[in-house]
């Protein structure tokens, strides 16, 4: 099972309305930063299906080292800095070549930029930093599901800010919605993914003087912005001096390589705020010194390979969206403008979960149903990096079961 289907489960606790809360099970005083909700009923029927050595395939995993797209030869890079990590040196932000070579890819200075065990961790750091329990974070809606949990285990809150989609134009976010958010007491900061996931809607560059306006730090993770899938020229968000920014991004985007572990946070921002953000960074950094030697010893060499990965993945995420555009003829594909994710909206012919259930007895495919991501649950997500051949084979077979179930239900 995925991460992502992980934490869905955990956000949708009314799908396990028959089962017992294991804290309560348990009876043991957990934190009740922990949602520990055992699976919901999709999860436990693929998770039966496998166990009884069912094929499946899922066509919401964005793991890209199970497509065929991590470059081994990053191994030996790593290999090649085994010698220079046989001795501890603890830096709390991590290796000044690491941090130089950052620099001079993505811009600033070396000491902008802290290096994490991976972004995950460095949204962890951040809402150590800036929020007490009981406060809160504005995040986009709909939006990468692990925000919200990371933030639990913070004892921070989440409100979201929506983006509507009009076809075929694309996304559009609620900017006043977003600036109400921003006014409010107990807000503190705002999340912006650029470009988003799953909508593939790059962040509007007005986001930097809402947090400028409203004095929130400006939380931007860019781990998909290489990835265009249309021609426009998009603005990055991290690097601006114009709001108090942390820029996050990492290896597991730019490299297809999650199993790596290095991500990082590069900080920018007006002159006045940086130095009490920096101390903040340093504490929390120096507490964990989570980053291993030897990512971080390879960081400037791996970086030469990531022009070369990027452009691996981009054409199979071209590949595999004019497949769709082909093979899902019927369905109405939403317009994405970055990313690794496809949203296609079936037709409203079961219960979503029905239909998920459906699409896994009778096609062997995998799916989450939209509501996951606080989409229309007759929205599915579908992964843009599988090999192209997977990708076709089951675009065809998701719209030969579809045909069948227009003929039963209809
Ligand atoms: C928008 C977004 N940010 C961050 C991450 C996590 O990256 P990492 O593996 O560096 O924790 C993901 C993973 O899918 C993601 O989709």
């Amino acid at each position: 099972m995925t991460l992502v289907a992980l934490i869905c489960e955990a956000l949708h606790p009314q799908h396990n309305a028959n089962q017992p809360h294991m804290c309560q099970s348990r009876g043991m005083p957990w934190s009740n930063r922990l949602d520990l909700t055992p699976l919901n009923r999709l999860s436990q029927h693929r998770h039966d299906l496998l166990a009884d050595g069912f094929e499946l395939t899922d066509l919401t995993d964005s793991n890209p080292t199970r497509h065929g797209l991590f470059d081994a030869g990053l191994l030996d890079i790593i290999a090649s800095q085994a010698g220079s990590a046989s001795r501890y040196q603890p830096t709390p932000a991590g290796p000044w070549p690491a941090r130089a070579a950052l620099a001079e890819r993505f811009g600033g200075d070396p000491d902008d930029y802290w290096l994490t065990a991976s972004t995950s961790e460095a949204y962890s750091w951040l809402f150590t930093i800036l929020a007490d329990p009981g406060d809160w974070l504005a995040i986009p809606r709909p939006g990468y599901p692990l925000i919200e949990p990371l933030a639990h285990l913070a004892a921070i809150g989440c409100r979201p800010y929506d983006a509507y989609y009009f076809h075929p134009s694309g996304w559009e976010t609620d900017l006043d919605q977003l600036r109400r958010l921003c006014q409010a007491p107990g807000c503190r900061a705002l999340v912006a993914v650029n470009p988003n996931n799953p909508t593939g809607a790059y962040a509007e560059a007005s986001m930097i003087d809402i947090a400028a306006r409203t004095n929130q730090p400006l939380i931007a993770d860019e781990v998909f912005f290489p990835f265009t899938l249309d021609e426009a020229a998009h603005q990055r968000l991290a690097g601006t001096t114009e709001c108090l920014t942390f820029g996050l991004d990492g290896l597991s985007k730019l490299l297809a390589a999650p199993q790596l572990k290095l991500g990082w946070i590069r900080l920018s921002g007006p002159k006045g705020q940086l130095t009490t953000a920096r101390r903040a960074l340093d504490l929390v950094a120096d507490s964990f010194l989570s980053v291993n030697a030897l990512v971080a010893g390879a960081l400037p060499t791996l970086l030469d390979q990531a022009d070369a990965s990027i452009e691996r993945i981009k054409t199979r995420l071209a590949t595999n969206l004019a497949t769709a555009n082909q093979r899902l003829a019927g369905l109405r594909l939403r317009q994405a403008a970055g990313g690794w994710m496809l949203l296609v909206d079936l037709p409203g012919l079961l219960d979503p979960d029905e239909l998920a259930l459906a699409l896994m007895d009778r096609a062997g495919l995998s799916v989450h149903p939209g509501y996951y991501y606080d989409l229309p649950g007759d929205t599915i997500a579908l992964s843009l990096l599988p090999e192209p051949a997977v990708f076709a084979e089951a675009c065809q077979r998701l719209t030969a079961v579809l045909a069948v179930l227009t003929d039963e239900l209809t």
